[in-house]
């Protein structure tokens, strides 16, 4: 086959499973397979650039980095909608319409929560992505955009058209944003829509193309040379190529309308990003002009806004938190309130700022809500219930070691420069025992932040000398044997963690789990590691300049080098083994946990399950090997039990994983 048949080839394959899993919802290769097929691409047209294509779909994964953004004076302006809130507004706007023509029908489309962009094809090949900004001139975003998968670079027909969408991050794309972002000791998001717009400003693409933004599309600019309807339009969309968000429904009577906005009002707690109401529009696009616009929206159309999930509580006390980074984080620590299904005690404020603008003070009753059905926020005061004149005042000094905070220019934040701060060394001793990095059961945030308060735990190195107050800590209220056993013990099996998750417990500036994984393949002994130049560094995939400086500068502290010698002499694992799957009895068959285990957390379990080449299903079944069965095992183990599956006990598994 020649290059130029394989390379459209590919990108015929790599759109249509771009479409499939981006646009229906319906994937048919894997993500190794999209990936295999993608790399063959980038290869290929690397070799032959003579075969450039700008709707190649290797186009999606960013690269351009501009120095800032051009502006873009829209065709026809991108006007905003009027908001109506209960059913008597929508009736008002109903009956105006009425007024006019009795002859009409709408449509009923769910308001994506995002940011609004007008998307420009010539001869159905994408050319161009702008913001909405004041409405007659946005900003050109076209490399931004061009990451985002579900975009159609080629439409199904060669026709011009500009069409307009909103661009939104889905609750899985903004968890994981901001995951990466507390990795690299960022300020969190606050919501998915302000994680959006503030990713689309983004002038690396590379870093767009990492954040998954994704899109849905519901108007054309001048559709009535397309499509009569607003129905029609969005199957037409759909045809097209482009994303279309599926729940629109067509309502002829104002009472079906209502139904239908009571429906979405339900079907919206389960989707997978955030809604902000229902956008009705009258369907028949010849009578636009007849029901004509104010000076700033259409008539023809508005927004039904939801009531956001929530509940009215009393903000008890702020505190004040500070981070690895010594950013100071003011806090309401909130009397508890059930909302969206958990109980909320703790809401961030943000900053000074936030809470100046908002007027919060100690004692108000206020609003809180969840942010992307995520992120605890306060949402206002309800000021009639006023009772505390103070308004609130920054505390200027570290709550943790009374340093004087510092304010930088141009940003909202506090920041505790003091380099042995206490509260900046206690957030890096429960990162360090965290899950995510050297998981020590039962040293979460609570039991670190107490022994820190009884100034048994100082530093990380402190955790490993614990078993020398073992008879005090028993002692401690809330403890005894049991716990403080379990305890030691887990610190004890963190010693043999694996090397990468030592290194990302380190906490050193921008190397996150997965960079922590990269340097120890790289550099696979702790020696080696210290002795790694910027150069070397550089000079591997996927570490940028930042990672190299902030790893050597980590490496050359005086205080860092000691405490790693003395964690060394404490017995820490500090070699990287290659992971070889051996032959072992557990590969290929199905395991299934139940009760409670000894010496194992579950994921422990199934972590070293996994390592041996077995896999770890969550309900019993035929397939089912073993049941690895700890205390109180209840209903699987019946089920078990009745199904002939062979019951492992915890000690049969200690010796089968020694084997
Ligand atoms: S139609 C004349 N349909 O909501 C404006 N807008 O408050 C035509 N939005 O700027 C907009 N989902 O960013 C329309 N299904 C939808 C929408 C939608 C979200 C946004 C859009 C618009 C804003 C209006």
């Amino acid at each position: 086959m020649d290059v130029l048949t394989r390379i459209n080839e590919l990108r015929k394959q790599i759109n249509r499973a771009n479409y499939l899993y981006h646009t229906m919802d319906k994937p048919e290769i894997s993500d190794f397979e999209y990936d295999q097929l993608l790399k063959e691409l980038i290869k290929l047209e690397i070799e032959y650039p003579e075969y450039d294509d700008p709707t190649s779909p290797s186009k999606k994964i960013g690269g351009t980095v501009l120095d800032g953004f051009q502006k873009h004076t829209h065709t026809v302006p991108m006007m905003s909608l009027s908001n109506v809130f209960n059913q008597e507004e929508l009736f008002d706007f109903y009956e105006r319409i009425e007024k006019i023509t009795k002859d009409f029908t709408v449509t009923a489309e769910l308001k994506i929560d995002g940011l609004a962009v007008t998307l420009i094809y010539e001869k159905g090949v994408f050319k161009k992505a702008a913001t909405r900004g004041n409405g007659s001139v946005g900003e050109d975003i076209t490399h931004n955009v061009l990451t985002i998968k579900s975009l159609p670079l080629k439409l199904t027909e060669p026709i011009d058209i500009e069409v307009r969408g909103e661009i939104y991050m889905s609750h899985e794309a903004f968890k994981k944003a901001n995951e990466d972002r507390l990795e690299e000791g960022l300020d969190l998001f606050a919501n998915p829509r302000n994680a959006a717009a503030g990713t689309i400003r983004q002038l690396d693409s590379k870093v767009v193309a990492k954040r998954k933004l994704s899109l849905f599309t519901y108007a054309i600019v001048n559709a009535t040379q397309y499509v009569k309807r607003q129905s029609e339009l969005l199957k037409y969309l759909k045809q097209l190529g482009f994303p279309v968000n599926p729940h629109y429904k067509k309502a002829d009577s104002f009472e079906s309308l209502v139904e239908y906005i009571k429906d979405f009002d339900q079907l919206r707690k389960q989707l997978p990003y955030d809604t902000d109401g229902v956008v009705i529009k009258v369907d028949e696009l010849n009578l636009y002009d007849q029901i004509g616009y104010t000076a700033k929206y259409p008539k023809f159309a508005t927004a039904y806004k939801f009531e956001a999930e929530k509940q009215e509580t009393v903000i008890r006390d702020i505190t004040f938190q500070v981070g690895r980074t010594g950013v100071i984080t003011p806090v309401a620590e909130l009397k508890p309130v059930q909302i969206s299904g958990s109980l909320v005690s703790r809401a961030t404020l943000h900053n000074e700022d936030y809470i100046l603008s908002k007027d919060i003070r100690i004692g108000d009753h206020v609003l809180v809500h969840k942010a992307g059905e995520i992120i605890p926020e306060v949402l206002n005061v309800v000021l009639e219930k006023r009772t505390n004149r103070e308004p609130f005042k920054m505390i200027d000094h570290c709550p943790v070691c009374k340093s004087q905070l510092e304010r930088k220019d141009g940003e909202a934040d506090y920041y505790c420069t003091n380099p042995n701060c206490e509260g900046k060394k206690m957030f890096s001793i429960i990162h360090f025992a965290s899950r995510a990095a050297m998981e020590i059961e039962s040293l979460g945030e609570k039991v670190v932040e107490l022994l820190h308060d009884l100034t048994y735990i100082q530093t990380i190195t402190d955790i490993y000398k614990l078993e020398n107050f073992k008879d005090e800590l028993v002692e401690l209220p809330g403890f005894g044997k049991k716990k403080i056993d379990n305890l030691l013990s887990a610190i004890e099996k963190s010693k043999s963690q694996s090397f990468d998750r030592f290194i990302f417990g380190l906490g050193i500036k921008h190397v996150g789990a997965k960079i922590a994984k990269i340097l120890v393949k790289n550099f696979n002994d702790i020696e080696k590691l210290k002795a790694a130049t910027y150069e070397e560094l550089i000079c591997i995939p996927d570490i940028g300049e930042q990672i190299a400086i902030s790893v050597v500068e980590y490496f050359k502290n005086e205080n860092n080098l000691a405490m790693l010698d003395e964690l060394k002499s404490l017995g820490l694992n500090m070699h990287y083994e290659k992971e070889e799957i051996k032959e072992h009895a557990f590969n290929g068959k199905v395991f299934v946990l139940t009760g409670t285990l000894e010496s194992f957390s579950r994921d422990q379990a199934s972590a070293i399950i996994e390592k041996l080449g077995g896999k770890v299903s969550s309900s019993v079944s035929a397939k089912t090997d073993y049941l690895l069965a700890g205390a109180d095992a209840g209903s699987k183990l019946k089920k078990a039990q009745d199904l002939g599956v062979t019951i492992m006990s915890e000690d049969a598994f200690k010796v089968l994983i020694n084997e």
